[in-house]
């Protein structure tokens, strides 16, 4: 049948050429390409390649995607983003095709053997598809190639040894595949080969020891496998190389030291392996060096002060090693550095005060381990420290009053040390901190400072198991973000003031506390201080949500800035805009600076003072985060609106304002059923304001967690799995535009009136694009609970990372569970909860929702099939999760299959 299409076109094309004679150039290459040319325009539907061009005289090298030689055949082919599915064999026939890129389409099935046909070729890039099957060995007779990308399909089988025949080969890329067996030692015979990548593949065996010994090596990037041995010397004997990842394999052995022969090499991670010995002292010979990441090893020795002559080094990493001795202070020279992270070592002394002073540092983390000394008075001198962590360690003294310097903390852990004194009521001078400030388990004493309630932005405090004395303030009704607070195991007296944070945490955080009284303790304060009637049992949840948050500081701070450089930079022209925007003109009402409606036909429907007002009133709150709140506003045109605003944190950095409304604008124009659109934005004063649709049925989070509590519930199993199925196409969209979600939690899943999901926060995604640039280093990762293991090791958040967390939401909805609940056990979330069931001795049916696996047969039968996906999807191999789109097909099965 194809074969007659074939023959048809053919001659139908044969016919055309003949009304209508092409000029002669055409004829002088070989009318052959033209009806191939032709005939896969047809097949693959390749918009620009259709017949009735024919008529056109221009010859087909002017035709959109090709390129030809000076006597007319075709040389290269461009068809990659074109979205192209079909047979390829045709292709084989173009003799003269020296680059073949078909990227990023939706070809399937086994790479056409036929591609061998296509001897001159240099150049095939065949990634980003859905190439299934394993790589015909065919290819090896492709001896010109230079030039071989087969990452990211759903390759199988081993790395073929007949493909030792390329030895042209410059670059070859295999990585997200799932690829097994070891790398052939062919790979290192290449004399030419300069990128070679195969992470997130099954590839096991040694790296072959002669890997880069004959040729410039620049970047290797096998992260993510389970290779074993140790890293070849070779790697590093040409001194050419730039780019060194090998994260999460089993390499043992050490870091040779030929390393230092790479002058220009930039990026060392190394992470996650078993490796031991030193870290050698030639490091200090690499000038180049901007990122070494050995964390999760077994290195062990001091902390080579060479570092210091690496004066690019902006993050270095060495947590969980067995390094001992002290931080050398010339590392203070490594003026570039951001984070410096040494947590769970066992180094010991002071801490290092020229590091501290360095101007660009970012995050210093130092916990778990046995420093000892105080801590600095020039603590933040001069720094932009954001994160200061030096729990669990031995330091003494008193906390200095200067601590008050370190005013651009988020974060300041001090717990389990030897720290004495009062606390200083500089503490509430740092009126950044927000993730949390823990002094639990020390040894202060006196009276908690009035100026703690100035930290109006601070989640959790820990103020645990001290020697604090006297009432606990009423101005500590001043910290209005706060959600987990312990005073627990102190001395302190008198009754625990009114104030929701208190009265919603669990008693536990006011216990042994002899003197203190009041709800949420059981001992009385007298008449005048009775239980109150709060809505009371805060649980893990709350702990939850300050985590989460605490990780999504960075991206709502982020969003803010932006927002408010915006603002800033265009005060002028701001002018203009506001004054078309702003129609109502009392004194009480903020001045609208700024604002935008993408939707053309929503803009007459939206005015921008009545959205302000409404969120200037507590009552049309529908939910409050601590970065943002969420406001119900109601247009008099009929419309109503889910403004969400954002709270202004900081007004330094980042220029990005115009790319910011340009990428506002662009995700608007996502049309698709499942992803929530923003149709504007607004800013005043401090304040900034995202406009999206209404959805009445609230989020999944609260569907799930909460309906399923209330008295009358009727088990959902249809309902879960209609939403799984549209939450997977609404992510599955996003990949195939290459946007990863920033923050997949079933708190960012809304419902519509149908039950119908959409995916939230799509623009805190987009606008942060995490693949670019190391400047934010710190970047999020997402919920608590939702964030993939792998991303400890590669701190970059990826589509399967993607996958991972929406099989924890679809875990959330097979088990009616929390992502993490204490019952679980201590550091057990979900996932291990149901991973670890076989060992408990459990079936699948004892975590699945008993309340709708036991309604029906047939809702057990697919919840148990919609379990195995969710377990797939949570692999803790990233490469071994399915892609989003297959997710999709496996739970529309599960859905066709009733
Ligand atoms: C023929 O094709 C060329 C290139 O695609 C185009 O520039 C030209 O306008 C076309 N001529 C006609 C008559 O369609
Ligand atoms: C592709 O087309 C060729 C003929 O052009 C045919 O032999 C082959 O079987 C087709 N492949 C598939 C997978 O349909
Ligand atoms: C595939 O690899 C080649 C060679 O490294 C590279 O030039 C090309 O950009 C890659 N393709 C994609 C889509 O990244
Ligand atoms: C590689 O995977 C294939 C299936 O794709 C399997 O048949 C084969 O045994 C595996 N080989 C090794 C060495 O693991
Ligand atoms: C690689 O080259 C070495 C010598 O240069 C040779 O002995 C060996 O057989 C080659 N290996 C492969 C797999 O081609
Ligand atoms: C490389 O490092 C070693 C050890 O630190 C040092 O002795 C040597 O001089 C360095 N070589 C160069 C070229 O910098
Ligand atoms: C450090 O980085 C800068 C900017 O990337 C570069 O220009 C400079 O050459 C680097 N320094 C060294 C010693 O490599
Ligand atoms: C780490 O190294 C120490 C000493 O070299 C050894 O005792 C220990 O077993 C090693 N641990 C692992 C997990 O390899
Ligand atoms: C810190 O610990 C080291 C090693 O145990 C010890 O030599 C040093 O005296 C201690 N310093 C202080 C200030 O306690």
């Amino acid at each position: 049948m194809e074969n007659l299409c074939l023959f048809l076109i053919l001659t139908i094309g044969f016919l055309s050429w003949c009304q209508n004679p092409v000029n002669s150039e055409v004829i002088n290459g070989d009318g052959d390409d033209l009806f191939t040319l032709i005939a896969i325009g047809k097949e693959l539907k390749v918009v620009g390649w259709e017949e009735d061009k024919l008529k056109n005289t221009s010859n087909y090298c002017s035709w959109p995607h090709i390129t030809c030689t000076s006597n007319q055949f075709v040389e290269k082919i461009v068809l990659s983003h074109l979205n192209l599915q079909g047979n390829l064999t045709l292709i084989s026939r173009l003799k003269s095709l020296k680059w073949l890129d078909l990227s990023f389409n939706t070809f399937h099935g086994p790479i056409p053997q036929s591609f061998a046909n296509l001897l001159d070729l240099e150049f095939l890039d065949l990634s980003y598809n859905k190439f299934d099957g394993s790589v015909p060995i065919e290819l090896g007779k492709l001896i010109k190639l230079k030039s071989l990308n087969l990452s990211n399909n759903l390759l199988t089988g081993s790395i073929p040894n007949e493909l030792e025949g390329l030895v042209n080969l410059q670059d070859l890329q295999l990585y997200t595949n799932s690829l097994n067996g070891s790398i052939p030692n062919w790979v290192g015979n290449l004399t030419n080969l300069r990128v070679f990548t195969a992470y997130e593949n099954e590839l096991s065996g040694k790296i072959p020891e002669n890997l880069g010994a004959f040729s410039e090596l620049q970047l290797l990037n096998l992260h993510s496998n389970y290779l074993e041995g140790s890293i070849p010397k070779n790697v590093f004997a040409n001194g050419k190389l730039e780019f060194l990842v090998l994260t999460q394999n089993k390499l043992s052995g050490v870091l040779p030291d030929s390393v230092g022969n790479c002058k220009d090499l930039s990026s060392i991670r190394i992470g996650d392996n078993g490796l031991i010995g030193n870290i050698p002292k030639e490091i200090g010979n690499l000038s180049s060096l901007t990122y070494f990441e050995a964390d999760n090893n077994n290195l062990s020795g001091e902390i080579v002060q060479e570092f210091a002559q690496c004066s690019n080094l902006t993050l270095l990493n060495l947590a969980s090693n067995g390094f001992s001795g002290i931080i050398p202070s010339v590392l203070g020279e490594m003026i570039n550095l951001q984070e410096l992270i040494v947590s769970g070592n066992s180094l010991f002394g002071e801490i290092p005060t020229s590091v501290l002073s360095n101007n660009n540092l970012n995050k210093i983390d130092l916990s778990n381990n046995r420093f000892n000394g105080s801590i600095p008075q020039s603590v933040c001198n001069s720094s932009r420290l954001q994160y200061l962590l030096l729990g669990q360690n031995s330091l003494t003294g008193r906390i200095p009053n200067e601590i008050g310097n370190c005013v651009k903390l988020l974060e300041l852990q001090l717990g389990s040390n030897y720290l004495t004194g009062t606390i200083p009521p500089e503490i509430g001078k740092i009126k950044n901190l927000q993730i949390a400030l823990n002094l639990s388990f020390n040894r202060l004493h006196g009276e908690l400072p009035l100026d703690l309630g100035k930290l109006d932005k601070l989640v959790s405090l820990d103020l645990s198991n001290n020697q604090l004395t006297g009432n606990i303030p009423l101005a500590l009704k001043g910290m209005l973000s706060l959600i987990d607070v312990n005073f627990a195991n102190n001395h302190l007296t008198g009754p625990i003031p009114t104030f929701a944070p208190f009265q919603k945490s669990p008693n536990s955080s006011f216990l042994k506390n002899e003197g203190l009284c009041g709800y949420p303790l059981t001992s009385f304060c007298g008449s005048s201080n009775g239980p109150q009637s709060f809505n009371h049992k805060v649980s893990y949840k709350t702990v939850l949500v300050v985590i989460g948050s605490g990780l999504l500081v960075f991206t709502s701070v982020t969003i803010v800035v932006i927002l408010f450089t915006m603002r800033e930079n265009q005060e002028k022209l701001a002018k203009m805009v506001g004054k078309e925007d702003e129609e109502v003109n009392d004194d009480s009402q903020p001045f609208v600076i700024l604002g935008n409606v993408f939707v053309e036909n929503l803009k007459q429907a939206i005015d921008f003072g009545i959205v302000v007002k409404a969120t200037l009133k507590d009552s049309n709150k529908i939910s409050s985060g601590t970065f943002s709140t969420i406001y119900k506003v109601e247009m008099p045109s009929g419309l109503t609106l889910s403004v969400k605003r954002l709270k202004s944190v900081d007004k330094t950095i980042l220029h990005q304002q115009n790319k910011m409304i340009r990428e506002l604008e662009r995700l608007s124009n996502l049309c698709h059923d499942n992803l929530i659109r923003p149709i504007g934005f607004a800013i005043y004063d401090d304040v900034a304001l995202l406009l999206h649709q209404f959805l009445p049925n609230g989020s999944l989070a609260r569907f799930l967690h909460e309906s399923s509590k209330e008295q009358g519930y009727k088990p959902d199993w249809p309902v879960r799995l209609s939403i799984a199925v549209g939450v997977a196409e609404g992510l599955a969209y996003l990949h195939h535009l290459a946007i990863i979600h920033l923050d997949i939690s079933s708190g960012n899943i809304f419902l519509d009136s149908n039950f119908n999901p959409l995916v939230g926060e799509v623009e805190i995604s987009k606008l942060l694009d995490p693949s670019r640039g190391t400047a934010s280093i710190s970047a999020i990762a997402g919920s608590f609970g939702y964030i993939p293991p792998e991303y400890a090791y590669t701190m970059q958040v990826t589509a399967p990372g993607n996958v991972y967390s929406f099989g924890v939401v679809l875990l959330e909805m097979l088990t009616t569970r929390a992502p993490v609940d204490e019952e679980f056990g201590e550091g057990v979330d979900l996932v291990k909860w149901v991973q670890g069931a076989p060992t408990r001795g459990e079936t699948p049916e004892q975590i699945l929702d008993a309340k709708l696996s036991t309604v029906s047969f047939t809702w057990r039968k697919e919840m148990l099939s919609a379990l195995k996906v969710a377990l797939l999807c949570t692999d803790k191999i990233p490469a071994k999760r399915p892609k989003m789109k297959k997710v999709v097909e496996m739970l529309q099965e599960i859905v066709e299959n009733k």
